[in-house]
């Protein structure tokens, strides 16, 4: 509560104590989660700084590759890719990072090396940056599975996570995130610098009135996703659903998650498995979601059981309100027939 007088409430949930209350719950935790989170956090708040100078930046027309001291200014992906990679390493905490911007996992040094494996996507969106629209980080957390050796036998399905979240640098800096006990939205709060708890518990409509696809790609769609994008423009009954896509990921699932509705990146002609990526991109969105009570489905299965077989792989992905999800996979599952 906050104390009269005062603008600040003495007592706030910042993230750091909540996820050193939620560690208490676990008699045997070390604190490395706690330590692991830590170091994302600080990441986290360099990257949303980096990203609103950017805009200054814009204004002044000094992006680009070179600042106005003829310094050479690092590209915001390859920037914040950079934070995440240094913050988790020395955290003492991470053995294996998969990064959408390397090619390769990254194994952490021999004497920094801990017990979790991180895949992230430092910055998301990132072709939205120069029009100042939203962009977003994105991250799961594993612990490293007792016999893998190689990075692919590393690999496991998100129904293992441990925690995973995104970021959102939008009109303000939020981080959501869920350790498998629901989900939780901290807003960065500039003036102590720190995340407060002001979403507690988000739990998604279980139907919303929005869909969020991009349309332009409609002439690749399935008929499926042709019939189910109609219905929503031209319902038999009631009002059309309004029609929402950023183009950034984080920003139309965090969208999703809060008003409800759905986000649909299907597969197409070309792309028979989709654009996004399933490792740092569908399978985090996917634990999000479910712990906030909607669905996530690659149109077959759920995305959480895709067991994933390369570190890039992609995925086709319908998320949302759970009555909005399973609307569209009734109609994938009518035309496979
Ligand atoms: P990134 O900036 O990390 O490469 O991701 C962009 C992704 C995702 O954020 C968004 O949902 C999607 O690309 C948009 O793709 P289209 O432009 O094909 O709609
Ligand atoms: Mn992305
Ligand atoms: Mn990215």
């Amino acid at each position: 509560m906050a104390s009269k007088g005062h603008s600040f409430d003495a007592d706030c949930m910042t993230l750091t104590r909540f996820v050193l209350a939620e560690q208490q719950k676990f008699p045997k935790a070390t604190g490395d989660l706690s330590q692991l989170l830590n170091s994302i956090q600080t990441a986290v708040k360099a990257v949303s700084s980096a990203v609103r100078k950017a805009g200054i930046a814009n204004m002044y027309g000094i992006a680009g590759n070179t600042n106005v001291q003829g310094e050479e200014v690092k590209k915001l992906d390859v920037l914040s890719n950079e934070l995440f990679i240094n913050m988790l390493t020395s955290s003492f905490t991470t053995h294996r990072l998969i990064s959408e911007e390397n090619e390769c996992a990254i194994e952490v040094d021999a004497e920094k090396r801990g017990k979790y494996i991180v895949c992230f996507d430092p910055l998301d969106g990132s072709s939205n940056i120069d029009c100042l629209v939203s962009v977003g980080s994105i991250f799961g957390i594993y612990h490293k599975s007792e016999q893998a050796e190689s990075e692919v036998t590393a690999l496991q399905p998100g129904k293992n996570l441990v925690a995973a979240g995104y970021a959102l640098y939008g009109s303000a800096t939020m981080i959501v995130l869920s350790t498998g006990h629901g989900v939780n939205g901290f807003t960065y709060d500039p003036a102590i610098g720190e995340f407060i708890l002001t979403e507690k518990n988000m739990k998604i409509p279980s139907r919303g009135k929005i869909y969020s696809i991009n349309e332009g790609n409609e002439a690749t769609w399935s008929e499926a996703i042709k019939e189910y994008v109609r219905s929503k423009k031209y319902p038999n009954s009631g009002k059309a659903y309004s029609a929402r896509y950023v183009g950034s990921m984080v920003a139309d699932v965090h969208r999703t998650i809060k008003y409800g509705g759905i986000f649909l990146y299907p597969a197409s002609q070309t792309s028979p498995n989709g654009k996004l990526r399933l490792l740092y991109e569908c399978i985090p969105m996917a634990f999000l979601v479910k712990e906030a009570g909607g669905l996530a489905s690659n149109g077959n299965i759920d995305i959480l059981d895709i067991v994933p077989e390369q570190i890039h792989q992609r995925s086709p992905i319908f998320l949302g309100s759970t009555e909005d999800v399973q609307d569209v996979l009734q109609l994938i599952q009518k035309y496979d027939k």
